[in-house]
C-alpha cells in the first residue's frame, strides 16, 4: 500500500531531480526530452479559489447562450438538465439547490461547488469534452456567465471578467466543513 511516507518519500526524490534539473546541474544524463517552451507552458495553468490568474477577456450569458448551444447541450441537456441517454452523456449542471443535506442530493454546479472560479477554471481546461481547450478565454467567459445566470447565481446582463468573476456568491459556499484528517499529521 502506498502510505503517506512513500509518498512522502517519492515526492522528495521528484522534487530533487526537477530541481537539479531546472538548476542546470546534471544536463545531459538522461539524454531525452526538449526544453519546455513558454507557449507550452503557458497552455498549463490552474486558478486558484480566489481567481489569481484569470486571464482578461470577458463574456456576458446573451453570448454564451450561443456557445452552450453549439458545444455542450449535446452532453449536457438543451436546459442544462444533464443528459446520461446519449454516450458520453454530461452532468446536470444546475438545480438541486438546498437538495445535498436531504435523502436525494443533487450534485450540480449551482447546488455543490463552492467556487465559481472553479468553473472557469474547468470549462477552460476540460471542457468540451470532445475537444478541451478549443473555447477562447472569451467564450470560456460568456458560458461561464451563462451557466451562472441559467443557475439564477448572476444576472442575465452581468458581465464576467477576472474582476467580477471571483466575487460571485456560489450557494454552497459556506456548506463545507474542514477535514484535517488528523491521522496524516501533515503539519506537525
Ligand atoms: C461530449 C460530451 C460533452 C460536451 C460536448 C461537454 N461536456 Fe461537460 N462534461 C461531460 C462529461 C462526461 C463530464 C463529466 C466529466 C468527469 O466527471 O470527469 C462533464 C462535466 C462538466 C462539468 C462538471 C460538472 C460537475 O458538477 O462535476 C461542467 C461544469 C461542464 N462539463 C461544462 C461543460 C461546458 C460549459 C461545455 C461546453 C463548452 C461542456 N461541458 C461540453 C461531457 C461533455
Amino acid at each position: 500500500m502506498f502510505t503517506h511516507k512513500t509518498f512522502s518519500a517519492i515526492a522528495g526524490l521528484l522534487l530533487a531531480t526537477s530541481l537539479s534539473a531546472t538548476y542546470g546541474q546534471e544536463p545531459a544524463r538522461y539524454g531525452f526530452g526538449t526544453p519546455v517552451t513558454q507557449e507550452e507552458l503557458t497552455k498549463y495553468f490552474s486558478i486558484p479559489a480566489d481567481g489569481r490568474g484569470l486571464p482578461a477577456g470577458s463574456g456576458k450569458a446573451a453570448d454564451g447562450a450561443k456557445i452552450y448551444a453549439d458545444s455542450c447541450a449535446v452532453c449536457h441537456g438543451e436546459k442544462l438538465e444533464g443528459n446520461p441517454a446519449k454516450g458520453i452523456g454530461g452532468d446536470k449542471l444546475i438545480g438541486g439547490r438546498g437538495s445535498l443535506a436531504t435523502k436525494t442530493p443533487v450534485k450540480t454546479v449551482e447546488s455543490y461547488w463552492p467556487y465559481s472560479t472553479t468553473l472557469f477554471d474547468y470549462v477552460k481546461r476540460a471542457m468540451p469534452f470532445n475537444a478541451p481547450g478549443s473555447l477562447s478565454d472569451n467564450d470560456v467567459y460568456a458560458v461561464v456567465a451563462y451557466i451562472l445566470s441559467e443557475a439564477k447565481i448572476i444576472k442575465p446582463t452581468d458581465v464576467m471578467d477576472a474582476k467580477t468573476l471571483p466575487k460571485v456568491a456560489m450557494p454552497n459556499r459556506d456548506g463545507f466543513v474542514p477535514d484535517p484528517r488528523p491521522e496524516l499529521d501533515l503539519y506537525h
